[in-house]
């Protein structure tokens, strides 16, 4: 088939074989190191669609270099962070993401990032790797239990829900801040309150980020966010890394402002503060959220299958513009 399909970070075959099966020949990098960015504008010149990566930066440059037939970015992510959505809008690219498929593992490692910090299970696992001698004491590495207390959920989408519904069989309480009050939209049985921002900075023992990341969004939690949580309170984010001002964190740390924090995402990726490093009371994992084999293959075919919709002049299944 003429459509030129451009996929410029390496996905799993299953959304390979889902557009040969269709007839396509997709152009795809076949090496888990990122093109670099000369590489990428290269990659891209006369595609009709491209299939990206969150570490593939959609923008004007880009969108001039692929060209005026480009019809389509189908990104492998739920996030879009890395498009410019305006600028693939105004050149009429349809911009699509792949959401439903990654909610619970990524809630799981919402859920697995509360665990890991309250029970101090990174540290803990430092213990043993040291070879240190350890023993079992009444008073030892004692943590934090979750039980009867509130996890505040910002941004009540389908991860924060599904991260919810985890947190509430470990015998928490909900409460939540989102833009809209959906309220009557998620699991009744969750039982969540809706709050302002601040009230749930204020009442929450542990806060959890599911917001997308945008210009709205970006810092929303920093210095005088975190000075509002409670002394012994924990922050998670799974959500993208500029949404949190990760130095206003390292100093909330320093000055004991808040009790610890789990972070699978940076604000300047893959780079790590380095304030963040030597803190036993934060857990550091790399953008794990949706690093399962069963996750990434439901992804790269839900891209896979947005593309073959616009390419045969159909409505993409998950489209962002
Ligand atoms: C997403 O889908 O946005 C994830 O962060 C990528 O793993």
């Amino acid at each position: 088939m003429s459509f030129r399909i451009v996929v410029t970070g390496k996905i799993p075959n299953a959304g390979l074989d889902l557009l040969r099966n269709a007839g396509f020949s997709p152009i795809a990098w076949n090496n888990d190191q990122p093109m670099t960015r000369s590489e990428l504008l290269n990659a891209v010149v006369s595609a009709d669609a491209l299939i990206t990566l969150i570490t593939e930066k959609v923008d004007e440059e880009l969108l001039v270099a692929a060209g005026s037939q480009l019809r389509a970015v189908c990104n492998v992510a739920v996030g879009f962070n890395n498009i410019d959505i305006s600028a693939c809008t105004a050149r009429g690219v349809r911009v699509t993401n792949t959401p439903g498929v990654l909610t619970d593992a990524t809630a799981d490692i919402a859920m697995a990032l509360i665990l890991m910090v309250t029970r101090r299970l990174g540290e803990g696992e430092r213990v043993i790797r040291s070879e240190d001698a350890w023993q079992w004491g009444m008073h030892y590495m004692l943590g934090a239990g979750i039980q009867k207390r509130q996890l505040g959920i910002i941004g009540m989408g389908a991860i924060g829900a599904a991260t919810a519904r985890r947190a509430k069989a470990f015998g928490m309480s909900v409460a939540y801040s989102s833009r809209r009050d959906v309220t009557g939209e998620i699991d009744r049985g969750l039982d969540a309150k809706h709050l302002s921002l601040d009230d749930l900075l204020l009442t929450s023992d542990i806060v959890s980020i599911h917001c997308p990341s945008n210009e709205s969004t970006h810092h929303l939690i920093g210095a005088e966010q975190l000075r509002k949580m409670k002394k012994s309170a924990f922050l998670i984010n799974t959500a993208r890394g500029p949404i949190v001002d990760e130095q206003a964190l390292v100093e909330a740390l320093e000055a004991g402002e808040i009790a610890g924090a789990g972070l699978d995402v940076f604000e300047f990726e893959p780079k790590v503060n380095f304030g963040l490093l030597n803190r036993q009371n934060v857990v550091l994992i790399p953008h794990l959220g949706s690093a399962t084999a069963e996750t990434r293959a439901a992804m790269a075919t839900l891209a896979a299958s947005n593309a073959i919709a616009i390419a045969n002049n159909q409505h993409p299944i998950t489209p962002v513009n």
